[in-house]
């Protein structure tokens, strides 16, 4: 009887508030600087995974949200899975009791369960996933650092996954990358109160990539330059500060500032690239409106609420538990959600659907 091997994982989507937009290296995605991330709950949203090795498998192949990705065409990919299966490989060399799977073809099954390639680092919950089910799958034993190292050739952001709560990115100095990977910074527990409010504004696939976008920015934009030398590595350390002292009112500002730092180098790239559009913008005053009218009223805090937009027009707002329902309720009716449009346009496979598309 043949055997088949499968994992399935899932992997949430972290936001940054200190962004990473430029690399230094395109082929191991070394960024041109550190950044600091949320990752989110993850029951909210996700990637879900599934890999499947066995041997009567012709080719790999892999489906995002049911349709077919070519691998050979997608170096994302192809490095992810030719890491995981080398590992596999040196595994099975080195202990002869092991099945011989790593050269198996695989049939990858993935889905996120919110709008994909929309600024809502669909990317980053993906490449974590990936690269955390073929470790599964593979039974490999590889600590967060290493997982997070090869997760990162995938997509930048992706390293920032594999941990919870607040997560920092540091760039490191190598040329062969092996000291550019994410860090817990603090765990969820240390800091509870925090809330992410994800507002949509446009589910679409944006234009420009993020992959693209940055290379434009740092081949085109004199402002970068500052932005990587004096803005980011002063808020990395207020950010840190911040977050050890569960400083709302300093993490907040840091936070707007560096989206809106971020937003600015994007509109300096020639051509220049808009990410958000008027709703965002709008988003934006309204944040620093109800901000100033909570203070008026005598609020102990300068911000009750941040604002941040990652490579897209959707928002995501950062708020304590105790505001998040005043915030959520005042931001509806200012912006009342479509009434002909579910807003999760994302995907959800059940165990039958994913036997289905693996097939
Ligand atoms: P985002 O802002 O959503 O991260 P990016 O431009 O960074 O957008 O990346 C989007 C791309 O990431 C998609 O077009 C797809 O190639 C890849 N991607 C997204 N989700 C997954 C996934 N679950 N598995 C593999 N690749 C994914
Ligand atoms: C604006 O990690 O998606 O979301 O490494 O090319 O896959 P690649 O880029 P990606 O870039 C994320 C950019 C950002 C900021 C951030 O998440 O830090
Ligand atoms: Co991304």
């Amino acid at each position: 009887m043949l055997k088949v091997y499968e994992a399935t994982c899932t992997a949430p989507i972290n936001i940054a508030v200190i962004k990473y937009w430029g690399k230094r290296d395109t082929k191991l995605n070394l960024p041109t600087n550190s950044s600091l991330s949320v990752t989110l709950s993850q029951d909210d949203l996700h990637t879900k995974t599934t890999c499947r090795a066995a041997p009567e498998l012709k080719a790999d192949k892999l489906w995002l949200n049911g349709k077919e990705e070519i691998i050979a065409q997608n170096k994302r990919l192809t490095n992810v899975i030719n890491e995981m299966r080398a590992q596999r490989k040196k595994l099975e060399e080195n202990d002869n009791s092991l099945p011989k799977i790593a050269d198996y073809k695989l049939h990858i099954c993935s889905a996120n369960n919110f709008p994909t390639a929309a600024g809502l680092a669909s990317s980053a919950a993906g490449f974590a996933c990936l690269t955390f089910s073929l470790a599964t799958l593979y039974q490999l034993k590889l600590d967060n650092v290493e997982l997070s190292t090869i997760a990162r050739t995938g997509s930048g952001s992706a390293c920032r996954s594999l941990q919870g709560g607040y997560v920092a990115w540091e760039m490191g100095e190598k040329e062969d990358g092996s000291d550019s990977h994410a860090i817990q910074v603090a765990s969820r527990e240390h800091w509870p109160d925090m809330q992410a409010i994800i507002l949509v504004v446009n589910d679409a696939k944006k234009k420009t990539s993020s992959t693209l976008g940055m290379q434009h920015t740092v081949a085109t934009s004199p402002l970068i330059q500052h932005r990587i030398k004096h803005v980011v590595p002063k808020a990395m350390e207020d950010m840190k500060t911040a977050i050890q002292n569960k400083d709302f009112d300093s993490f907040a500002e840091i936070t707007m500032r560096d989206s809106n730092s971020f937003h600015a180098v994007c509109a300096d790239t020639f051509p220049p690239i808009y990410y958000m559009n008027d709703i965002s913008r709008a988003v934006v005053n309204a944040v620093h409106d109800y901000n100033a009218a909570k203070a008026a009223m005598g609020s102990a805090q300068k911000y009750t609420v941040a604002y941040t937009f990652d490579a897209g027009p959707n928002a995501v707002l950062y708020v304590q538990k105790k505001d998040a329902d005043n915030v959520l309720g005042v931001i509806s009716r200012i912006f009342p959600a479509a009434e002909d449009k579910n807003i999760y346009s994302g995907f959800n496979f059940n165990d039958q659907e994913i036997d289905e598309v693996l097939a």
